[in-house]
């Protein structure tokens, strides 16, 4: 096939997680299909996505996994985590709970996977300026402390998005 006389091609695995209506999987139906349900309902088990992007002039593919925040819902967690090269530790920052909760998701990621994994802290929601609950220094502040990548995003407006996937991606690659 074209694929193959191209050469190599390289698959990453990327895992989202975070507490329960942070907007995991909102933020991965952005990223890879340009949409946003505002009524979406908790996620049951697993799901995961492929999504392409170039780096130097080459096809590198992420397959990102999205599971459920809450623990009734969740699969194996173990199988979650397998492979995992690159995770998205997501809160809602106009709800502190869900940053509080931020260092339990740290060791569980850090329980299963390889300490080479690439991370990056993600406050999603903030497009709810005016319900803010965590400041973007805390966030930044957890993130050094923790030796992780920061960004806010908003899954609803698509602000920054993209740009937090891709640099998760490229860290790996
Ligand atoms: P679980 O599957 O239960 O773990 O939840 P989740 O983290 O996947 O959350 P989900 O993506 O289902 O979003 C939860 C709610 O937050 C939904 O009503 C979304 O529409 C809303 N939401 C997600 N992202 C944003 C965002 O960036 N801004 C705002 N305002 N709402 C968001
Ligand atoms: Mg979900």
């Amino acid at each position: 096939s074209d694929e193959e006389e191209e050469g190599e091609e390289y698959l990453f695995k990327v895992v989202i997680i975070g507490d329960s209506a942070v907007g995991k999987s909102n933020l991965l139906s952005r990223y890879a299909r340009n949409e946003f349900n505002p009524h979406s309902k908790a996620t049951i088990g697993v799901e995961f996505q492929t999504q392409s992007m170039e780096i130097d002039g080459r096809e590198v593919k992420a397959q990102i996994w999205d599971t459920a925040g809450q623990e009734r819902f969740r699969a194996v967690t173990s199988a979650y985590y397998r492979g995992a090269v690159g995770a998205l530790i997501v809160y809602d920052i106009s709800r502190r709970t869900t940053f509080e909760s931020v260092r339990r998701w740290l060791d569980e990621l850090n329980t299963h996977s390889d300490t080479t994994v690439a991370r990056m802290l993600v406050g999603n929601k903030c497009d709810l300026e005016n319900i803010r609950d965590v400041s973007i220094e805390e966030g930044k502040n957890l993130a050094e402390e923790e030796g992780l990548f920061f960004m806010e995003t908003s899954a609803l407006d698509s602000t920054n998005v993209k740009t937090a996937f891709e640099i998760v991606i490229k860290e790996i690659y």
